[in-house]
């Protein structure tokens, strides 16, 4: 069988038809999926994401928490920011989280708004078991990159071609043949250039303009942070009937 393998390197290239029936892998390593992959690793029971921090707040029951950041940093009369060292089991054990950044949120109500099959929250930290996950599906696989305020970033590329090998490696796929788009090679060839050694990844990633404003802003632990691979082998599904993510 042939299974398809798309990568965008923003939401809005992947068109709503090309969604449907397929797999997704949102990223937004810098840092919304590896904040939200972090909150549910220490016992969040669920991450409701929102566009804009006015709806987070009107949903806000008293069980909530509200996490999230405008230009990097927590929004004010939030809880939690968008570092995914704030969100400790001490602090998010049992907690349900309205959720809202610039462009991760969005990159994930995106997808919401095609009929993708299955919608999971991918990063570097959890990148074997989303990985082995979507591969057991053996479904189309599109993998959107969230950029930032519509410019495609390097490092959500970066982890989408880490994605990518995996996929494209899985022994789990053996008897398939994935055909990855040249955007999705592209992608690969970028990983494959840039990983060998974690010096290089963490260079990589902080050059970027993401990388460059979290340091701008002292979040450089977040960074360290965000590129530790399946520190987090955890596989968060976002729920098209209850628009929230949970652990699969
Ligand atoms: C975003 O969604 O734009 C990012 O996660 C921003 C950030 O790093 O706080």
């Amino acid at each position: 069988m042939l299974l398809p393998l798309s990568a965008f390197p923003l939401p809005e290239y992947a068109s709503q038809s090309v969604l449907a029936g397929s797999a997704v892998i949102v990223i937004d390593l810098l840092r919304a999926s590896t904040t939200i992959a972090t909150a549910l690793a220490h016992g969040a029971t669920e991450v409701i994401p929102f566009q804009t921090p006015e709806s987070a707040l009107a949903s806000r029951k008293s069980t909530n928490l509200l996490g999230g950041e405008r230009n990097g940093i927590r929004i004010p009369g939030f809880d939690l920011g968008n570092s995914p060292l704030e969100y400790t089991r001490s602090r998010v054990h049992s907690r349900r989280i309205s959720f809202t950044t610039t462009n991760g949120t969005r990159a994930i109500l995106h997808a919401d708004a095609g009929s993708a099959n299955v919608i999971t929250i991918g990063s570097l930290v959890n990148l074997s078991a989303v990985s082995d996950f979507i591969s057991k599906l053996n479904l189309p696989v599109n993998i959107l990159c969230a950029g930032t305020g519509g410019r495609v970033s390097l490092e959500d590329c970066l982890a989408a071609g880490a994605f990518i090998e995996r996929l494209t490696a899985n022994p789990l796929r053996a008897h398939h043949t994935i055909e990855a788009d040249d955007q999705a090679l592209m992608m690969l060839k970028l990983w494959r250039s840039e990983s060998p050694g974690l010096g290089r990844l963490q260079e990589a990633v902080s050059s970027s303009a993401g990388g460059r404003n979290l340091l701008a802003l002292g979040f450089s632990l977040d960074i360290r942070e965000c590129i530790r691979i399946d520190s987090h082998p955890v596989v968060p599904v976002f729920h098209r009937g209850t628009k929230t993510i949970t652990l699969r």
